[in-house]
């Protein structure tokens, strides 16, 4: 039996402060009506000033290891996913690794925005089946609130803040198929002027807000996931009713819905925290993993298909047995 890397615990981190959607509208020009019928959002969490990418990284990867009843000793290595780092270097992974207390390792970010937990997934997966790591903390960590442009209610309404992980353990030899079967990330460059932050560290004056092109982003989503999840289905020879859960990226309920049609799941088994989170982008999968798996929906022994898009264009899935 080949080494597997086995979700030994998922954690989850929210800011506090919740913002509705009637709170948003005393300040930019939308109402909750528009809101719920586009895109599915009720609320949103915002952070506070301490609340940056590192703290919130840092809470959810805690929740991760006391999960899984492992130790920071355990921890060999960190990979978190984000387009809002506290700083441009160092990595917030290993701002996360200082607080936590793990003192071996390796620790570094991915970029590729919404999908970029599934992105960290893939690697962390790949480090694990190759030996070279069995014990890593996966985490994606946003706080979009910052780079949000509040004169574009197309974009300011949809997203949110807070974390989500998981530690990752080397297992074999358990004589089930437990853990990830496969992982499979894409990304079309062509596409990168669709959904783009215009700014960063490295350009003058600039500190970037988000820039979307909604519809567009829309049409491709639809296209490019429907793809992702036939070609995870295609390469672990499964169909769609071996499926026990979709735990899809959360930007809008109407993708979400779509994907869970084509995959002809019931509604119950996909889930959907798009409504109290909105997009929190690279950690929008594993705070829906960690939602549905702490209140007991989601069993091990359980098939869970991941999959997410976002910004770059960039998009994959991961299929799981818990
Ligand atoms: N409140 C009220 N009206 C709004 C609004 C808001 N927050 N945002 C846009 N509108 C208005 C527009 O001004 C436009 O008005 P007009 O027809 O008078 O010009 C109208 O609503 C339609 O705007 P449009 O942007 O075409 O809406 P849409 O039906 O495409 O829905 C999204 C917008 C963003 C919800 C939708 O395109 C979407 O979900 N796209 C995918 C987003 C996504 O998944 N992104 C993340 C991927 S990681």
């Amino acid at each position: 039996m080949p080494t597997r890397s086995i979700l030994a615990g998922i954690g989850a981190y929210l800011p506090a402060r919740i913002v509705s959607n009637d709170e948003l509208a005393r300040t930019v020009d939308t109402t909750d009506a528009w809101i719920r019928e586009r895109t599915g959002i009720t609320q949103r969490h915002f952070a506070a000033k301490h609340e940056t990418a590192a703290f919130m990284g840092a809470e959810a990867a805690r929740a991760a290891l006391a999960d899984a009843g492992a130790l920071p000793s355990d921890v060999d290595g960190i990979i978190l996913a984000t387009s809002t780092p506290d700083q441009a270097f160092p990595a917030t992974a290993v701002r996360v690794q200082a607080a936590l207390g793990v003192t071996k390792g390796f620790g570094f970010d991915i970029a590729a925005a919404c999908a970029g937990f599934i992105y960290a997934l893939s690697v962390a997966d790949a480090m694990i089946r190759s030996g070279q790591a069995r014990g890593v903390l996966v985490i994606g960590s946003e706080v979009y609130s910052r780079i949000l442009n509040w004169e574009d209610r197309g974009t300011c309404v949809l997203f949110g803040d807070g974390a989500g992980a998981v530690f990752l353990t080397a297992g074999e030899g358990s004589g089930t198929d437990q853990g990830i079967l496969s992982t499979h990330i894409h990304a079309q460059g062509t596409l990168g002027d669709i959904l783009y932050v215009d700014g960063a560290v490295g350009q003058p004056d600039k500190p970037g807000h988000l820039v979307m092109h909604g519809r567009e982003v829309f049409r491709h989503a639809v296209t490019r996931l429907a793809e992702a999840v036939e070609e995870a289905l295609t390469a672990n020879n499964l169909t769609a009713a071996d499926i026990d859960w979709l735990v899809p990226h959360q930007a809008n309920r109407r993708i979400i819905d779509a994907m869970g049609r084509k995959l002809g799941l019931p509604a119950e088994r996909v889930v959907v925290t798009v409504e109290q989170h909105a997009n929190t982008s690279a950690a929008s999968v594993p705070l829906a993993l960690h939602e549905a798996w702490k209140d007991g929906r989601i069993k091990r022994g359980e098939l869970v298909l991941l999959e997410a898009l976002g910004g770059g264009l960039v998009w994959g899935s991961a299929l799981v047995r818990m």
